[in-house]
C-alpha cells in the first residue's frame, strides 16, 4: 500500500504529508514524555522500535544460562569473579574473610572450565593464580573451606610450566611501565586521527589488524567481562557488502578495502540492568583500536549502527551472528589517500564540555 502511494502521489502532496507527520511526531513525544507510564503506553502501542532490542536482552539472558553450563573457551562469570576476588585482594585495609558468597560458586565455575578441551589457557591462569592468592589470605569460614576443599579435590592441579615470568594475579602499581608518552605526542596523535573515509588501493596486512585489535583489548571493561569481539573483512568485496549495510556509508562504501564490525555479546549478562554494557565497553575498546591503527599507519572512520530493523537483519545474516549478539558500530580501516580530505569537525571544549564544583 505505502510504495503504491509512493509512487502515485505527486511530490507538493508527498512533502505535505512528510511535514504532517513530522508535526505529529514532534507533537506526540511531547505528549508521551509526560509521565512513565505514557512513555510504556507509546511503546507498547504506538512503536515498536523497542522491540529488537527486548528480544536481544532476553536472547542473552537465556544464552548466559547455556553458556554456564557448556563453558565454551571463556566465561563472563568466571571472568567476574575472578575480578571481584581480585579487588577484594587489592583492597585496604585487606579483611581477613571475604568474598564468602561468591567463592564458591567461583571455583565450581573454574574447575568446570578446566574440564573443557578448548577453553582459553590464559583465562585458566588468571582464575588459578587469583584463587590460588585468595586461599593463601584468607581466614576459613565454613563457606571458605569448602570452597577450599572443592578447588583443592579439582580436575588434574594445574602445575606452572616453570617459565611463567608472572603469576596473573594483583601487583604493585609501582610495577606498572613508566609511560614513555608525553602529553604533547597524546594530544598530537589525538589530533592526526580523523574519521578517514577514502582510502588508497592498498591491501591491509592481517597482522596490523591483529596487533590493533590486541591493543584495543587492553581498554577498560565492566568487572573485565569483554562483552564483544571485532569481525574482520579484510577483503574488498565483504567489506563493501557490510559497508552497504549502513546508512552512512553512502558514497564512499565502494572503496573501503576493510570493515571491522563491533559486536556487542549480550549473553555476558544474567540481569537486564547490564545491558548497555555491551556498547560502553566496546567503544571504549574501538577508541583504543583507532588509535591504535593510526600508531600503524593506517586510518579508520566509525560508522554508525542505529537501530533499523531491515539494515539489522541484512548484517545479522551476512555475518550470521545469534539473537544474543548485537552490532555496535563499524569502522573502516586502510591506508588513507593522501590526497582525500579530512572534515574540520570543530571540537566542544572548555565549559561547553567540562562542569566543576566550586571549590570548599
Ligand atoms: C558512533 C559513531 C558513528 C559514526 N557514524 C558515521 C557514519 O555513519 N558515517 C560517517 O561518514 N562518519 C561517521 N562517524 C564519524 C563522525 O562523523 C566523526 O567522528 C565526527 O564528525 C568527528 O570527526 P573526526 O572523527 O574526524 O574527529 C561516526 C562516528 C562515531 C563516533
Amino acid at each position: 500500500m505505502i510504495p503504491v502511494l509512493r509512487k502515485a502521489l505527486p511530490a507538493p502532496a508527498k512533502r505535505t504529508i512528510h511535514r504532517t507527520l513530522d508535526w505529529l511526531g514532534s507533537r506526540s513525544v511531547q505528549v508521551f514524555s509526560a509521565h512513565r507510564w505514557l512513555a510504556t503506553l507509546y511503546y507498547c502501542v504506538f512503536s515498536r522500535r523497542f522491540d529488537r532490542e527486548h528480544l536481544a536482552v532476553l536472547k542473552g539472558r537465556a544464552a548466559y544460562y547455556r553458556a554456564l553450563r557448556a563453558m565454551e573457551r571463556t566465561s563472563p562469570l568466571l571472568r567476574r569473579n575472578v575480578h571481584r576476588l581480585e579487588k577484594g585482594l587489592i583492597m585496604r585495609p585487606r579483611r581477613n574473610v571475604f568474598a564468602e558468597v561468591f567463592v564458591l560458586e567461583t571455583v565450581r565455575c573454574y574447575n568446570r572450565a578446566k574440564n573443557r578441551p578448548g577453553y582459553s589457557p590464559d583465562e585458566l591462569r588468571w582464575a588459578r593464580d587469583v584463587l590460588d592468592e585468595y586461599f593463601s589470605v584468607v581466614e576459613d569460614t565454613p563457606a571458605i573451606s569448602k570452597a577450599r576443599k572443592e578447588y583443592s579435590e579439582g580436575p588434574g592441579a594445574e602445575q606452572s610450566d616453570g617459565n611463567e615470568v608472572r603469576t596473573f594475579k594483583p601487583y604493585p602499581m609501582s610495577e606498572c611501565p613508566a609511560s614513555p608518552v608525553s602529553f604533547d605526542q597524546l594530544a598530537t596523535l589525538f589530533v592526526r586521527r580523523r574519521s578517514v573515509r577514502w582510502y588508497r588501493k592498498r591491501p591491509v596486512p592481517d597482522d596490523l589488524i591483529q596487533k590493533a585489535v590486541n591493543a584495543a583489548s587492553l581498554a577498560p571493561s565492566a568487572c573485565n567481562r569483554q562483552p564483544f569481539r571485532f569481525v574482520v573483512a579484510n577483503e574488498p568485496a565483504m567489506a563493501i557488502k557490510i559497508a552497504e549495510c549502513a546508512g552512512g556509508t553512502t558514497g564512499f562504501a565502494h572503496q573501503l578495502p576493510a570493515v571491522i564490525v563491533v559486536v556487542g555479546d549480550l549473553s555476558a549478562y544474567p540481569k537486564d540492568r547490564d545491558r548497555h554494557l555491551i556498547y560502553i565497553d566496546a567503544s571504549l575498546a574501538s577508541m583504543q583500536l583507532m588509535l591504535a591503527a593510526e600508531t600503524l599507519g593506517l586510518s579508520t572512520c566509525p560508522i554508525n549502527w542505529p537501530d533499523v530493523d531491515l539494515a539489522e537483519e541484512n548484517l545479522q545474516r551476512i555475518l550470521k551472528l545469534p539473537g544474543h549478539e548485537r552490532v555496535v558500530m563499524l569502522i573502516s580501516i586502510g591506508y588513507g589517500d593522501p590526497d582525500s580530505s579530512v572534515a574540520y569537525s570543530q571540537k566542544k571544549k572548555d565549559s561547553l564540555i567540562m562542569q566543576g564544583f566550586p571549590k570548599k
